[in-house]
């Protein structure tokens, strides 16, 4: 049976930060930010939006009465989650309206989340043919004003349908996946910020990529030169790069070329929305469909999914016929489109206003936010979720 991804949908806030003049405020010159770490402009989460809102709208984009019948599984991926004990994935069943008789779980392994996600879909798609489920990976980046991990931050969310007979992309096996643990990044549960050892993270990340990346050559019998293009993980749009970079010498002077081009293709809206975490992967692979125009029906397009502590993951997928047909490009185009810049003064403070954890009620303003569903406060320890359309 071929499962793998119908549907995909994207979500990031209506404002952002422009890298340069973060840059130039933190004293910095901008080329390391935008050639260095190789990003131009990161998304800013007002306070009415959550993992919860993210998600929620990432998936309004996509589902259609028949989902809302036929997902019967919701798995939320994040490592930004607003409970300790329920799951995101509850306030997102309900806010989209899915139909009752459906599982709703939350998933958690820092960036892997997602990734999870949807290989657990292929496994209840399996037993389930008929049904369909909602993948969720949503976040907010956050590691702190004047911080080296500061020009790494953002926030949005991906959803994708995952059914049999996809129409965008088939799942192939096999997969080949490592767990480790380490401590390249982490966030207790009494922190709102990340910890992360930056260094190490990054050479986790490329030791993680050439391990299951070996293992995959061995278990699957392919090579580079059977890859249309390969999306990574993406913190930072260089940290792919360097991870190809290190196994470019494998294939012709041709392929090398074709996947350079395609990597930078798959990385344009990730470098205008920052690390969305678990989305990541995903922004990139929608990222690369919706902008390269020649992509082919048949086409393999092998994913590398990196979760700090750490667990990673190499799989591939192929492309289906009229893939394209069934994006939301000029979605996604006014949606980036759409969004205004804010200050650096403005982004500081929108970062320092963060929920009461004392217990006190808030209402928010989500006249400001343009977003569809919103968070407009806390009352008596929950949170109020809106959705405007409904
Ligand atoms: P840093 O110390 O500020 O930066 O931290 P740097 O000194 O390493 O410089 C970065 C790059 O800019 C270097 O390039 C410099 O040469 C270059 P590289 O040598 O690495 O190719 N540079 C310049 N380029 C052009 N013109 C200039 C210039 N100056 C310098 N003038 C770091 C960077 C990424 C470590 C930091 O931002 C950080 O800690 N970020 C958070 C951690 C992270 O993103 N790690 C990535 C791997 S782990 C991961 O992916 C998992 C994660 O998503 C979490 C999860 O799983 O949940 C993070």
């Amino acid at each position: 049976m071929k499962i793998g991804i119908d549907k995909i949908g994207f979500y990031t806030p209506h404002i952002y930060v422009d890298m340069e003049k973060l840059a130039e405020a933190r004293n910095i010159e901008p080329a390391k930010f935008t050639i260095g770490i190789g990003q131009s402009q990161m998304a800013v989460a007002p306070i009415t939006q959550d993992s919860v809102t993210l998600a929620a709208n990432a998936a309004l984009e996509i589902i259609d009465d028949e989902d809302r019948e036929k997902i019967d599984f919701v798995i939320f991926g994040s490592e930004s989650g607003i409970d300790h004990s329920k799951s995101g994935a509850v306030y997102v069943h309900q806010l989209l309206g899915l139909n009752p008789h459906a599982r709703a779980i939350e998933v958690k392994q820092a960036c892997y989340g997602a990734t999870a996600g949807i290989q657990m879909a292929k496994g209840h798609i399996a037993l389930n043919p008929d049904s369909k489920v909602l993948v969720l990976g949503t976040d907010i980046a956050r590691y702190g004003l004047n911080t080296p991990g500061e020009s790494t931050q953002g926030a949005g969310a991906v959803a994708m349908v995952i059914s049999a007979n996809p129409k965008i992309m088939v799942l192939e096996n096999p997969n080949v996946y490592l767990t480790n643990d380490i401590m390249d990044f982490w966030r207790p549960i009494y922190s709102d910020k990340a910890f992360v050892d930056g260094k190490f993270s990054n050479e986790q990340y490329i030791l993680f990529f050439n391990k299951v990346w070996e293992a995959f050559k061995a278990k699957s019998g392919l090579e580079l030169k059977d890859m249309e293009a390969i999306c990574y993980h993406l913190p930072y749009t260089k940290m792919g790069l360097k991870a190809l970079r290190t196994v470019l010498d494998e294939a012709t002077e041709d392929v090398q070329e074709r996947l350079l081009e395609n990597y930078q293709v798959s990385t344009l809206y990730n470098r205008n929305v920052g690390n969305i975490y678990t989305g990541s992967l995903y922004l990139s692979l929608l990222s690369l469909l919706e902008n390269k125009d020649d992509l082919q029906e048949g086409n393999r397009i092998g994913m590398f999914s990196y979760g700090s502590g750490a667990v990673g993951e190499f799989f591939s997928g192929t492309l289906q016929p009229n893939f394209k047909q069934y994006l939301n490009i000029d979605g996604h185009r006014s949606l980036f489109n759409a969004r205004k810049e804010v200050s650096i003064e403005e982004y500081e403070k929108i970062f320092e206003e963060t929920l009461p954890t004392d217990g006190t009620d808030i209402e928010l303003d989500i006249n400001r936010d343009p977003a569809s569903i919103v968070l407009s406060g806390i009352m008596d320890n929950k949170r109020q979720y809106v959705n405007k359309k409904r």
